[in-house]
């Protein structure tokens, strides 16, 4: 074996850090979360920042190159190598040049005011509120629409509120908004070409809400209200995120995405979410029976569904047109720290559930997904580690899905009665944001 010199061991070993540092970095140009290179990003906002970042880099690097030109420099002409130098040695000493230090005192904070210049019109321009509104037809009726979406971030998933009526959502705290027209879980809908608001908040711990080729993270801050904080999108397509504030057990698997329709798309979108769940006459019928406190027997799987969700999953979830005269602020305090549990009554119209981690229609297939949806019910731990143990002995308050040791009927009927919710999505949406599904053993362990 030939030994290495020191300087090609040295050079050897450099290589090896930065290999893996790459390797650890994960680059990837076709990743779903990278804000690197102009091919990811696809909007105004992604773009402004990226140029932003462009801008900066470059002057670090002409930093960078000056300070070592110098440094070389120095070394090359004035060095002194070995021990025994004499003084007479020594280059020419200078004190007190006063050009000079203007000049190095000048230089820094000159550059230095003009990035701050430039980040503070950046991020002023990513916060205004001066977006135009979007034309609606909601409940038959034409309104001017401030594009304004409340982003709610909770343990260990996202909802996003959308509000057409006259409600100043940046001046409420999200306990006290009024119920939302459109509720939607980890799957946020928009139209393209237009800046949306986005007023984050938390309803338990903070989080973090990015979807990084649209626009920066922002902190999702409980009883904290956002400045709007904009995203637009050029192109319809699916734009994936993350949670990316560490926020307990499953912050890992707290995903999103961002759907972007051209505008008709979006109005028909925003119909089919005013529309309740599209049950037939008997069970509708069934529905107001029950309502009205009768008691009839369940005659088929949907209505022995609707009888098994409003015993065991109104308490938390809303369903309209199945259980919405159960609901009530009392019931949700009672049962959650988060305040909330997603709103089912249109399940099957997103793809993806559980905090963004399982497919709601397969992907390949353009199937409904019943055996993770039927997994979720039978044991949700297994795909997710949830927190579901009460706070304390006389406070029945729990974050996440529980386990309701339902019965194989019970599972069977409701994974029926969710596929009904709809109306399934177009095949593209399927496709674009289905996701990877781990194996269910690894799942399982937790990460
Ligand atoms: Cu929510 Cu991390």
């Amino acid at each position: 074996m030939t030994t290495m010199s020191p300087s090609i061991r040295k050079a050897a070993r450099l290589l090896a850090v930065v290999a893996a540092t790459l390797l650890l970095a994960s680059c990837a140009n076709d990743a779903e979360l990278t804000t690197l290179g102009q091919d990811n990003l696809a909007g105004p906002e992604a773009r402004q920042i990226d140029s932003f970042l462009t801008w900066v880099l470059w002057i670090a690097y002409a930093v960078f190159a000056g300070v070592l030109f110098v440094t070389i420099y120095a070394w090359k002409n004035f060095g002194i190598s070995g021990d025994d130098y004499e003084e007479d040695d020594w280059p020419e000493q200078i004190h007190g040049n006063d050009t000079l230090e203007y000049a190095w005192t000048a230089a820094p904070a000159l550059l230095l005011l003009g990035i701050g210049l430039y980040t503070l019109t950046v991020h002023n321009s990513l916060n205004s509120e001066d977006s135009n509104p979007v034309n609606v037809t909601v409940a038959g009726e034409s309104i001017a629409w401030e594009p304004q979406v409340v982003v709610v971030g909770q343990q260990w998933w996202w909802e996003y509120q959308y509000h057409f009526g006259d409600v100043d959502v940046d001046q409420e705290r999200v306990q006290t908004l009024p119920t939302p027209d459109i509720s939607t879980a980890t799957q946020m809908v928009i139209p393209i070409g237009q800046e949306i608001e986005l007023e984050i908040t938390s309803r338990d711990v903070i989080h973090s809400h990015w979807i990084p080729s649209l626009n920066g993270k922002r902190d999702a801050v409980p009883g904290r209200q956002s400045a709007p904080w904009k995203i637009e999108a050029d192109e319809p397509g699916v734009y994936f995120g993350q949670c990316t504030e560490f926020c307990g057990l499953s912050h890992s698997r707290m995903r999103m995405q961002v759907i972007a329709l051209e505008p008709a798309d979006f109005q028909e979108w925003i119909n089919s979410q005013m529309e309740g769940v599209p049950l037939d006459a008997e069970s509708a019928a069934y529905v107001d029976a029950l309502v009205a406190g009768d008691t009839p027997a369940p005659e088929n799987s949907t209505q022995r569904a609707i009888s098994t969700f409003r015993g065991k999953c109104a308490s938390c979830h809303l369903m309209e047109g199945v259980a919405e005269d159960l609901w009530s602020e009392e019931a949700v305090a009672r049962q959650l720290v988060s305040g909330a549990a997603p709103n089912l009554t249109h399940f099957s119209s997103r793809t993806t559930f559980g905090g963004g981690i399982r497919n709601v229609w397969d992907p390949e297939t353009k199937e409904f997904n019943k055996n993770d949806v039927a997994q979720w019910l039978r044991d949700p731990d297994s795909i997710k580690a949830n927190y579901t143990d009460p706070v304390s002995d006389d406070d029945m308050r729990m974050r996440g899905m529980p386990n309701l040791e339902l019965s194989t009927q019970e599972v069977d009927d409701l994974v029926a009665l969710l596929e009904l919710t709809g109306p399934k999505p177009s095949d593209f949406i399927i496709s674009e944001t289905g996701v990877e599904t781990p194996g269910s053993e690894e799942n399982a362990q937790g990460e």
